[in-house]
């Protein structure tokens, strides 16, 4: 008898075709985030749940699952999920780190490159046919080289970001919370004060999980101390931004553009953060490689086998 998996949404063709040779699927799942009431419905009978970021896996719904054993969540961040409440009950969570740290580190730099060069608004100007020909002054960027780039949080992407930069003959400064040593540790990063990492960066791109702490850990008073030519990115987690201190200081000319990936609400956006041009916005797209997405499932279900085997999960965060 195989083993009952919720899965909150359809993966990629090669992660389902192992997913229906080893489970019964609870739910057949459509390409939308579920409601909270398909939610519970799809994991009552499961022993196992495969859920993705916008799943809200919490106590209500873990009590409505009697035989949950595991939590598998397709991302690296796991902040979607009550991992106390999972842990009361047994429930073992895991998460897909690694697998995503480059896909995820090149888009951070996809969005750097498209803030510095303006290339959403030069592609808009060209296909709107507003294009008249080459101009000494059409469309001015900003070099990269010699600049300085902060990163918050030091962790797998962190990392994967700062060593982006040395091709693109940029400083490094960061700022983390951790002790530990870095892993390699590189002499030419330098690690600074949040508040020096503030004022000097000139992108300044956090890497950090979601957690109390770090919610909206750029606010208004943070966001008054960046160089006014200063970008900010965001592939992390949207609520470690204030999105509407951003705006407010985007409107008023205290930063000079921002790249984001990632919202407070998503997938709504804060008023008038569409209206910016020196705005570029994705649609948290951090992991979105078709090679990416497949290890992470594969991740996921090798997660699932190993709890419901009674061995050690590959992946435990709880
Ligand atoms: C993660 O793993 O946290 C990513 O945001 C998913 O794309």
């Amino acid at each position: 008898m195989r083993p009952k998996l919720y899965l909150a949404r359809p993966f990629p063709d090669p992660v389902m075709a192992v997913i229906q040779e080893q489970f019964q699927l609870t739910v057949s799942p459509a390409d939308h985030p579920p409601s909270a009431a398909e939610i519970l419905a799809g994991v009552r009978d499961a022993q196992a749940a495969i859920c993705t970021l916008n799943e809200r896996m919490d106590a209500g719904v873990l009590s409505a699952a009697p035989a949950l054993r595991v939590i598998a969540n397709y991302a690296v961040g796991y902040n979607n999920i009550d991992v106390e409440a999972a842990k009361a009950r047994g429930i073992i969570v895991t998460n897909t780190p690694d697998v995503l740290t480059n896909a995820t580190a090149d888009l951070t730099w996809a969005l750097i490159l498209a803030v510095a060069r303006r290339v959403v608004e030069s592609d808009q100007l060209v296909r709107q046919h507003q294009w008249t020909g080459w101009s000494p002054t059409q469309m001015l960027g900003v070099d990269l080289a010699g600049k300085t780039l902060g990163i918050i949080g030091m962790g797998r992407i962190g990392q994967a970001v700062a060593r982006r930069a040395a091709g693109f003959e940029m400083n490094v400064l960061y700022w983390t919370r951790s002790e530990r040593p870095l892993q390699p540790a590189n002499p030419s990063w330098q690690r600074v004060s949040f508040e020096e990492l503030l004022r000097r960066s000139d992108f300044l791109s956090p890497h950090i999980p979601l957690a109390p702490d770090t919610h909206h850990l750029i606010n208004d008073a943070a966001l008054r101390l960046i160089k006014p030519t200063a970008f900010l990115i965001n592939a992390a987690r949207g609520p470690v931004v204030d999105e509407a201190a951003l705006v407010a200081a985007l409107r008023e000319g205290r930063l000079a553009g921002a790249g984001l990936d990632v919202y407070e609400k998503e997938p709504e956006l804060q008023l008038g953060l569409r209206e910016l041009p020196q705005v570029v916005l994705l649609p948290h797209l951090g992991s979105a490689t078709a090679e990416t997405r497949i290890r992470m499932g594969m991740m996921c279900v090798e997660n699932v086998l190993a709890v419901l085997e009674g061995k050690p999960a590959p992946n435990r965060v709880a």
